[in-house]
């Protein structure tokens, strides 16, 4: 008797690959499939996988919350769980892909693989290219060499780790690009070609893995992020802290710096207890310690190699065990 092939429980969230046309127009409207519907579109699934299939949110990316992280990151885990399950895939859109990736690959115990798969067309497109992102995704979710590499996203035939990629281009299905440590593979119809390991801390060696139910009830802390720009003024910082930021992210021009003013405000957030990561609006590149801003007299945290977006879960997530710089400086430095 041939071995039955691996259960891989899928996801649902919603995004373009679930998206329908409206009639005539050039718009769509994502999350308009059910995660089934989606299923039966992709001939020869079942020759890779018996799928289970839940849906845990109908939404565009955009609208993607803590809440909903929250609730998915207990329903990966549970999944991960049960003994049966091989691997997970999650459906999502590209929009926010990389902090969902980035989160579960921080708060999800496991060293199966769990798997973010998108489209950048919808579903009723000309040459959609959510089916082959979802095969090629399902068969990295039930392919053993895929375990313990932490969370992977699944498009245009490339396998990314989540710490890595990062959405580059607003229409193009080559969007995601991985522009520190590169591609953790690809994937042809079906048939992975794997590279890496990761570098840093994820799933199962993640200290904020499994996550703690009281963080769950509590709600994860507000982190808001600010774009730098020439003649950035302080007045958008201190509205940030005045509507209760535990945290904030500056997205700082070249090596994560801010205006005068705009520096003098987060320093005077460090002081008063607000958390500050100096991030870059590059898309590139290491932000380091002490170069032109004095990091160590501010009480300011450097992103590393973190984009804004990313750093602002990992803030979320280091707030939740303490608001000293010194330690949470350590954490940009080990995930
Ligand atoms: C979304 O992120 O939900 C919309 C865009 C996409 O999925 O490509």
């Amino acid at each position: 008797m041939p071995k039955p092939p691996p259960r891989i429980r899928i996801l649902a969230t919603g995004g373009t690959i679930a998206g329908a046309q409206t009639l005539g127009g050039r718009g769509y409207k994502a999350a308009a499939f059910s995660a089934d519907a989606l299923v039966a579109a992709v001939p020869r699934l079942d020759t890779l996988a018996r799928l289970e299939v839940e849906q845990v949110a109908a939404l565009a990316s955009q609208d993607m919350d803590d809440a909903t992280w929250l609730r998915l990151a207990a329903r990966t885990q549970a999944a991960v769980a049960s003994p049966g399950v091989a691997g997970v895939v999650v459906t999502h859109g590209t929009d926010t892909m990389e902090e969902t990736a980035f989160f579960l690959n921080l708060v999800v115990r496991t060293r199966k693989p769990v798997v973010l798969v998108g489209a950048m067309r919808p579903a009723t497109a000309i040459s959609a290219d959510g089916p082959m992102n979802l095969y090629n995704a399902i068969a990295v979710a039930a392919d053993p060499a895929a375990r313990a590499r932490g969370v992977l996203v699944v498009a245009n035939d490339e396998i990314h780790f989540a710490r890595e990629v990062a959405k580059t281009n607003t229409t193009q299905v080559g969007t995601f690009r991985a522009t520190h440590r590169g591609l953790a593979g690809l994937v042809n119809s079906g048939r992975l070609h794997l590279y890496g390991p990761p570098v840093r801390r994820h799933t199962h060696a993640s200290v904020f893995a499994p996550l703690p139910r009281a963080v769950a009830a509590r709600g994860l802390p507000r982190v808001d992020i600010l774009h730098a720009h020439a003649g950035m003024g302080r007045d958008l910082i201190d509205a940030a802290v005045r509507a209760g930021a535990r945290g904030l992210v500056i997205a700082g021009v070249g090596d994560g710096n801010l205006a005068a003013p705009a520096l003098a405000a987060c320093a005077e957030a460090a002081r008063a207890g607000v958390a500050v990561v100096r991030s870059s609006r590059t898309g590139g590149g290491v932000v380091e310690r002490n170069i032109e801003v004095d990091d160590d007299a501010l009480g300011l945290v450097a992103a590393d190699e973190l984009n804004p977006a990313k750093a602002r879960v990992l803030l979320q997530l280091g707030l939740t065990r303490t608001r000293d710089p010194r330690r949470l400086q350590q954490l940009f430095f080990a995930y």
